[in-house]
């Protein structure tokens, strides 16, 4: 691993801001990511992650602000920069054409590696991710998965201290996308440092130490899941109905009893409602018997991420998004 410099913070900016004509991108964004922790960057599209990132991995130039990686300042040492920072997302610019298993040692060519070096290099990381089988077939044959793992695999070849994560597991399914959370657990316990962004509440909750909550270039909140969680102040009551056709009935009586309008949530045919105060539950579970409604399942749950959300940004994470951005990001 490239030795990083003896300081306990892996990222320090304060004012970053990255203007496009007029447009304030990122707009003052401070950013702490301690030695050993994954950090969560979290927003919705357009919200300015990416270009965070790029700033801090010296590929687009800052307009304002300070930034240092393990003490070294981004502005001044680009170069020791691209040494302790590996950034994923470069896939995009290989050839097609070539082998997992040439990519790789391509990669490790242009980073400066011998031959035998990156022949050594790229048979371990192929291992490594699972890839072994995809040593002799042409990126143009991947699956999204393969070649996210792939990416993540080039980002390691100079073994740096610092890794950026930019929405790692967008268009992932369930199964992939836990087996990219566990390789990057492993990351984590081999000791480097994750700076990560996503879309994905339930992401970020997994992995991420700390987040920082970021919507249209402005940090609006910060903290661990459970502070955030916290912060919002207020339980979630899930309700299920036995018979999916009382669940209309229902919002109406949780309605009438807190006060509240009751959030459907469609892929567990059930509803949340917002409690004040926890023991308000009982009170719309006396309610739903008396109405002769009955309930297939109930819990009382801390707020979700998705919650803490929308509570701070007045929007919903997931807002805005354009699929067809999905696929050319
Ligand atoms: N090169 C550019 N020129 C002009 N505007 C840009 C450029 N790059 C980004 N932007 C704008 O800056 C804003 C932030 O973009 P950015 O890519 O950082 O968002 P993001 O949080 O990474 O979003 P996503 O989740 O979609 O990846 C967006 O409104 C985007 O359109
Ligand atoms: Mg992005």
């Amino acid at each position: 691993m490239t030795r990083a410099p003896d300081t306990d913070l892996a990222v320090a900016a304060a004012g970053l801001v990255k203007t496009f004509g007029d447009f304030r991108a990122v707009d003052g964004i401070d950013l702490e990511v301690r030695r050993g922790e994954v950090f969560g960057v979290l927003g919705p599209n357009g919200a300015g992650k990416t270009t965070t990132l790029k700033m801090l991995a010296t590929l687009l130039p800052m307009n304002g602000g300070e930034a240092s990686i393990f003490g070294v300042d981004v502005r001044r040492n680009p170069h020791m920069i691209r040494q302790l920072v590996g950034v994923t997302g470069q896939y995009a610019s290989v050839d097609e054409n070539l082998t997992g298993y040439e990519n790789l040692w391509l990669f490790g060519r242009l980073q400066g590696l011998s031959s035998a070096r990156s022949t050594a290099t790229a048979g371990d990381l192929l291992e490594r991710f699972g890839l072994t089988e995809a040593r002799d077939k042409q990126i143009k044959e991947f699956s999204g998965g393969m070649r996210r793992r792939l990416d993540l695999a080039a980002s390691l070849i100079s073994q740096p201290p610092l890794i950026f994560l930019d929405e790692p597991t967008t268009g992932l399914d369930p199964r992939t996308r836990g087996q990219m959370w566990d390789t990057i657990r492993d990351l984590i316990r081999e000791g480097s440092t994750v700076l990560l962004t996503t879309q994905y509440l339930d992401e970020a909750d997994q992995l991420a130490g700390r987040i920082a909550v970021i919507d249209r270039g402005i940090k609006v909140a910060e903290g661990t899941p459970d502070e955030l969680k916290t912060s919002v102040g207020s339980s979630t009551l899930q309700l299920r109905m036995s018979e999916p056709s009382d669940t209309a009935e229902a919002v109406a009586v949780v309605r009438r009893v807190l006060g509240e309008e009751p959030v459907l949530t469609p892929e567990s045919g059930g509803l949340n409602a917002a409690l004040t105060d926890a023991n308000r539950a009982a009170d719309v579970l006396i309610a739903l018997r008396q109405s002769g409604l009955s309930i297939a399942s109930a819990t009382v749950q801390k707020p979700t991420l998705d919650e803490v959300f929308m509570a701070i940004t007045g929007h919903g994470a997931d807002d805005e998004v354009d699929p067809e951005m999905e696929v050319a990001r």
